[in-house]
């Protein structure tokens, strides 16, 4: 039995978690457009906080990006009507005599700011809490520096699993990070929780030369760390470059399309880390983007059909085997690996 026909939907499946719709840096004193789970929502900052909710106004449908922030909430630009953070029109002005239909209301959902995102859960519950990163709190210690949005054309799976793959490096990454004369992935363990994933490998890496020197070859470990659905966090502890931590975390617009927010953390006294960090990732991520967008089916699979595992894929297939199972609502297993 195909466990094709046995998982939810997509939708469904993922819109009781949480998901980055923006950094926070984005989100100024006007409304933003943000898209999740094919849903259009406006984002706006409140008094307390942020919301979230439908784009398209109750009364005519305009665009409510195109409105503004008021001190009593947001304001659609085509009539003036204005909605607080319930969704509750609260105003509308070419009838300020007559009551407020109880209709004229907008959906909203839950957002929440942390890690530098705005989040956003679709569903009324959400079935996890946001992931847990408290290395990012202590702004004295830590500094962060973000990419630009990843707008790619694969699933949030796929993201998260280029992310794990641990085989790929030597090979994708020739000319950046990785070493290809090091391709043989040692044995390595994968933890399993009930809310993610997590793995540590050596990899010898090829670290930026600083400074205009070349690249060298640098006992690099990498400890990666999953929280489910598309969360990933990976720590570089290199020997000879700095030690820094990675933060990917796709945000599904689709079952077939991605954003994925991308940042590390360093610490702030390593004064050029941000400059040399944009560089060099960029460089690496595009690496990346050309390999994934090529993959087939551009759906992330759900099953391991159609693929030959081996060992050393082992930390992206349990990532997949878990992600199966929730979706399916029930523990699966996985593949043989050669
Ligand atoms: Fe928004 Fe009329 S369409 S107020």
């Amino acid at each position: 039995m195909s466990a094709a026909h046995e998982v939810r939907p997509y939708r469904d499946a993922f819109a009781p978690y949480w998901h980055p719709v923006a950094y926070s840096h984005e989100l100024r004193d006007a409304p933003l457009p943000a898209r999740l789970l094919e849903t259009d929502l406006v984002l706006w900052r409140t008094g307390s906080g942020v919301a979230a909710s439908q784009r398209y106004c109750a009364h005519r449908g305009a665009d409510l990006c195109s409105g503004s922030i008021t001190p009593e909430g947001l304001r659609c630009a085509f009539h003036g009507w204005t909605y607080g953070e319930s969704g509750r029109c609260v105003r509308i002005p070419s009838q300020p005599q007559t009551p407020i239909p109880e209709r004229a209301r907008l959906a909203t959902f839950h957002a929440a700011e942390r890690h530098g995102l705005v989040w956003v859960c679709l569903s009324p519950e959400p079935a996890a809490p946001l992931p847990e990163w408290p290395e990012l709190a202590d702004t004295t210690t830590v500094a962060t520096v973000p990419l630009p949005r990843l707008d790619w054309d694969i699933a949030a799976g796929r993201m998260v699993e280029i992310v794990l793959d641990v085989a790929h490096l030597s090979f994708v990454h020739e000319g950046t990070f990785g070493n290809p004369d090091q391709p043989e992935v040692p044995p390595y363990d994968v933890e399993k929780r009930s809310d993610g994933l997590s793995a540590r490998i050596v990899y010898p890496a090829l670290a930026p030369g600083v400074g205009g020197a070349p690249p060298r070859v640098d006992r690099t470990t990498l400890t990666y760390d999953v929280t489910f659905p598309f969360a990933a966090r990976l720590s570089f502890k290199p020997t000879l470059f700095y030690p820094h931590t990675v933060y990917a975390v796709a945000s599904p617009w689709s079952e077939e399309k991605m954003q994925c927010f991308y940042f590390a953390s360093y610490h702030p006294r390593i004064r050029n880390f941000a400059d040399l960090f944009v560089k060099s990732e960029s460089a690496i991520l595009e690496q990346d983007r050309r390999i994934a967008e090529g993959q087939r089916p551009r759906a992330h699979p759900l099953d391991f059909a159609g693929e030959v595992l081996v060992k050393a894929d082992r930390l992206p297939i349990e990532y997949r085997r878990a992600l199966t199972a929730l979706r399916s609502g029930r523990p699966v297993d996985g593949p043989p690996l050669e």
